[in-house]
């Protein structure tokens, strides 16, 4: 029996940590990993509360970091469910750092992962509808839809892009490109 429908406030869930040394690179900045470990973290606690049920992380959108994160600062990574398929459900992200001497909050990155909900035999399982409750909600919902059907298409267009490769007209294709064929 499929849960019955709930609002995207419900599984708005946000995490908070402080950025300790051992979370630094050699040029004393916050690992990228880090983050997209955080990250991966509040999209299952989100998408879980929605869904009722243990979730699976299946693709992530756009992680481009703006702009570095130092050590001391605390990340907040604040997700809301943005869209719900038949099984799977698409979590945003924003993640901000905050100076905790200045107060001054910046916004590292927005990102999207697709979660999918599974039943107890591991399989896919049906995910509770979304209640949209704002404009906003509404413009979500339907951004993601738009985009979910976006990267279908593209993936779709690599498949047959890859099938198409010649490497025998390599030498051609890459003569532009800053490579050199060394072929054993
Ligand atoms: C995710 C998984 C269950 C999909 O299995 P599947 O046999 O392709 O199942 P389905 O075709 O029924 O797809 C299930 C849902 O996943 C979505 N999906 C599948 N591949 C996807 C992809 N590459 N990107 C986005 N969504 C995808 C489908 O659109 C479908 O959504 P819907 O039910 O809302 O329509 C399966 O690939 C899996 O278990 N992957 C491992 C996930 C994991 O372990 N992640 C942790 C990282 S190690």
């Amino acid at each position: 029996m499929t849960e019955p429908a709930r609002s995207v406030k419900v599984s708005q869930t946000t995490i908070t940590e402080l950025m300790i040394p051992s979370y630094a690179n050699f040029g004393g900045k916050i690992h990228g990993g880090i983050l997209l470990s955080l990250m991966d973290k509040v999209a299952y606690a989100c998408a879980s509360k929605h869904a009722a049920s243990y979730c699976v992380t299946v693709s992530v959108d756009k992680v481009e970091f703006l702009q570095p994160v130092e050590v001391g600062e605390l990340v907040s990574l604040h997700a809301s469910v943005n869209y719900v398929g038949n099984s799977s459900l698409i979590v945003g992200i924003r993640v901000e750092a905050m100076n905790v001497k200045t107060g001054v909050i910046k916004h590292t990155n927005s990102s999207y992962f697709t979660m999918v909900a599974k039943g107890d035999d591991d399989k896919p399982m049906t995910v509770p509808k979304l209640i949209l409750e704002s404009e906003e909600e509404i413009k979500r919902f339907i951004e993601a839809m738009r985009m979910k059907e976006i990267k279908t298409k593209i993936r779709h267009e690599m498949d047959d892009a890859r099938s198409r490769i010649e490497v025998s007209r390599a030498s051609e294709v890459l003569k532009n490109e800053r490579c050199v064929i060394k072929l054993n």
